[in-house]
């Protein structure tokens, strides 16, 4: 089993966190407002979860999620992370969480933000595609028919596979998509990220699944 340390523990990253202690994970959860303000998660999670520091939840996770509004990436501790495995769950929505100066003038693109500040981690880009209430509603067992896949992609392949195995133990596939760039292909508003939505209910409506062949399909849609 894991420790996986989650930078925030709000509506993404509490979903998660719920699907890594089911799994039998530990989970180290940090926010902004601070540890005691999680003691209520914390309680919900039971005894694999505890709260903390973002630079303590950095240091004790094998794996790091980075779950937060993307204008504050400058502040998920680089030191702690140094040579670890970072999953980014980041979309970049400047009218919902606000704009960031490097990505509005060009100097980088959304994809590479979080890597380009986190210069020694292997950032793995993976469950930025799931609304977070479908998140525990579309996780399935392995071997079942209706399993969902989450596109993943990062430029180290061993860290691919440590958050290829953490996604199986968290109830999907993942379908690796090639170096962090490629993420592009799964921003917000491609075909990939709407298809877990039920078009009729969008974001009101259960998920639907999507397996590994209806998103690879979707994925092609993104030259
Ligand atoms: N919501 C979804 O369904 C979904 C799905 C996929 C991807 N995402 C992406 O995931 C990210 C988080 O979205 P969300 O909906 O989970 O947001 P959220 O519910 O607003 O939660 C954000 C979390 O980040 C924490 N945080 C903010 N600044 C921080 C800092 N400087 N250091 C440490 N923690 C900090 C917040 O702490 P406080 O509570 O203390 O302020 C909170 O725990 C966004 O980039 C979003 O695009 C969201």
């Amino acid at each position: 089993m894991t420790t996986i340390g989650f930078i925030g523990s709000g509506r993404i990253g509490s979903a998660l966190a719920q699907l890594a202690v089911g799994a039998g994970h530990d989970v180290v959860l940090s926010n902004d407002d601070g540890p005691a303000s999680l003691r209520d998660l914390v309680a919900r999670l039971g005894s694999r979860a505890r709260a903390a520091t973002p630079a303590e939840a950095a240091a004790a996770g094998d794996v790091v999620v980075v779950a937060i509004p993307v204008r504050a990436y400058r502040q998920v501790p680089a030191e702690p992370l140094r040579g670890k495995v970072v999953i980014d769950t980041l979309n970049y929505d400047p009218a919902r969480q606000g704009s960031v100066p490097e990505i509005e003038n060009g100097d980088t693109p959304p994809p590479l933000l979080l890597q380009a500040h986190l210069k020694d981690s292997f950032v793995v880009k993976a469950f930025s595609t799931v609304f977070f209430k479908h998140l525990p509603e579309l996780a399935r067992p392995a071997g079942a028919p209706d399993r969902s896949a989450v596109p993943i992609a990062g430029d180290d392949a061993a860290a691919k596979t440590v958050v290829a195995g953490m996604s199986e133990s968290l109830g999907y596939d993942t379908y690796d998509v090639g170096p962090l760039a490629e993420s592009r292909r799964f921003a917000p508003g491609t075909p990939a990220q709407l298809a877990y939505l039920d078009p009729d209910g969008m974001f009101t409506a259960p998920g639907r699944p999507a397996g590994v062949a209806e998103l690879a399909a979707l994925l092609d849609e993104v030259n």
